[in-house]
């Protein structure tokens, strides 16, 4: 059994997100206290969950009980699986229920009497404590550094362009579409969404219509070290006429005002034709992973297209800025 833990920014689409890579990898989630997802999985679905975006850290769940004396009796009950030294950390979620404040030391000494020791600012195991409407305590496998994403923002890039999404938000993007082999991205500016793509071993598309971004988005993708890409310089409302073959996954994010980024075209009507264009190159059951202003009813556009809603975001970005994030299936 795993435990994961979400980022509470985005939870509904990073709950999806880890739906999305555990039906990849042949697990599902079968429990959920807050940001806490219980998972049945095992290691076979390592390789899927490392590539999330908007999780803070996964792990192996030891124990979990509706109060700390059952927590702290069948950790008795248990073998921890530590390994070298051990400390105790941990997390207390909105929605905490308990008083853990003495449960480090607590546990730690119910673990120490199985011959381990403590080991407070260098251990080599991390045994986490989530405090929700339950209790859980489990042993840390993954914590996905905020840094390796910051990495990639914007401003790092040797190509800058200040509207971009988070790359933890295109990360996750990606991952809606349950992409396994390759990724299109036919608005692709400074290449953000298919960096994240590129990162995880898949295959490339790129389309914009301006040539300053066709060339700055290789250079950020060599940056990176993503070398399998395919990048033209195109029109997204005509995506048949670029490629000749279809594809498996797209995503993206569209301009959303001004008319240099439109290139002169009303906005409403070139969001209907890039999703028309877009259903016309992806393969059937593929899925699309695509961002609106919240002004723009992209679900009935969309299905009037012939897609097949399969979930909705929404995120505040700032007070003129609002959007949705869809995921749609063909
Ligand atoms: C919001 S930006 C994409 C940002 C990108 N996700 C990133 O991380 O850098 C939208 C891009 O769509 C491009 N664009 C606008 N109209 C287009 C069209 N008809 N076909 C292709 N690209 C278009 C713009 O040039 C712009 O680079």
């Amino acid at each position: 059994m795993l435990y994961l833990e979400i980022l509470g920014n985005l939870p509904e689409m990073a709950k999806d997100e880890v739906k999305a890579m555990l039906e990849l990898a042949g697990g599902r989630i079968i429990g959920q206290d807050y940001l806490f997802l219980k998972l049945d999985a095992d290691e076979t679905a390592f390789p899927y969950l490392d590539r999330l975006g908007l999780a803070h850290e996964y792990g192996e769940l030891i124990v979990e009980a509706d109060s700390i004396g059952e927590l702290l009796q069948k950790a008795e009950e248990v073998d921890w699986p530590i390994r070298g030294t051990f400390k105790v950390d941990t997390e207390t979620m909105a929605n905490c229920r308990h008083d853990v404040l003495d449960l480090p030391r607590k546990l730690g000494a119910v673990i120490h009497a199985q011959g381990f020791h403590v080991n407070l600012s260098k251990p080599d195991t991390l045994v986490r404590v989530y405090c929700g409407e339950r209790v859980y305590a489990g042993i840390r496998l993954r914590f996905f550094d905020p840094k390796d994403f910051e990495r990639r923002k914007a401003h790092h890039r040797p190509f800058f362009r200040p509207i971009s999404l988070h790359p933890r938000i295109s990360r996750a993007l990606v991952n809606l579409t349950k992409a396994k082999r390759e990724l299109l991205d036919p608005m692709m500016g400074a290449g953000g969404i298919l960096m994240e793509a590129g990162l995880l071993g898949l295959k490339v598309y790129g389309v914009d219509i301006r040539p300053e971004m066709v060339e700055g988005a290789e250079r950020n993708l060599r940056h990176y070290g993503v070398k399998d890409f395919e990048l033209k310089l195109g029109d997204a409302t005509r995506l048949s006429e670029l490629f000749d073959k279809t594809f498996e996954a797209v995503a993206t994010d569209p301009p959303y005002g001004t008319s240099a980024t439109l290139a002169g075209r009303r906005r409403n009507e070139l969001y209907r034709k890039v999703l028309e264009s877009i259903h016309g190159v992806l393969e059937p059951g593929g899925r699309l992973a695509i961002a609106f202003p919240a002004d723009f009813d992209g679900e009935e556009e969309a299905e009037r297209v012939g897609f097949k809603p399969v979930g909705r975001y929404y995120q505040r970005v700032h007070k003129s800025l609002e959007r949705y994030f869809y995921v749609f299936e063909r």
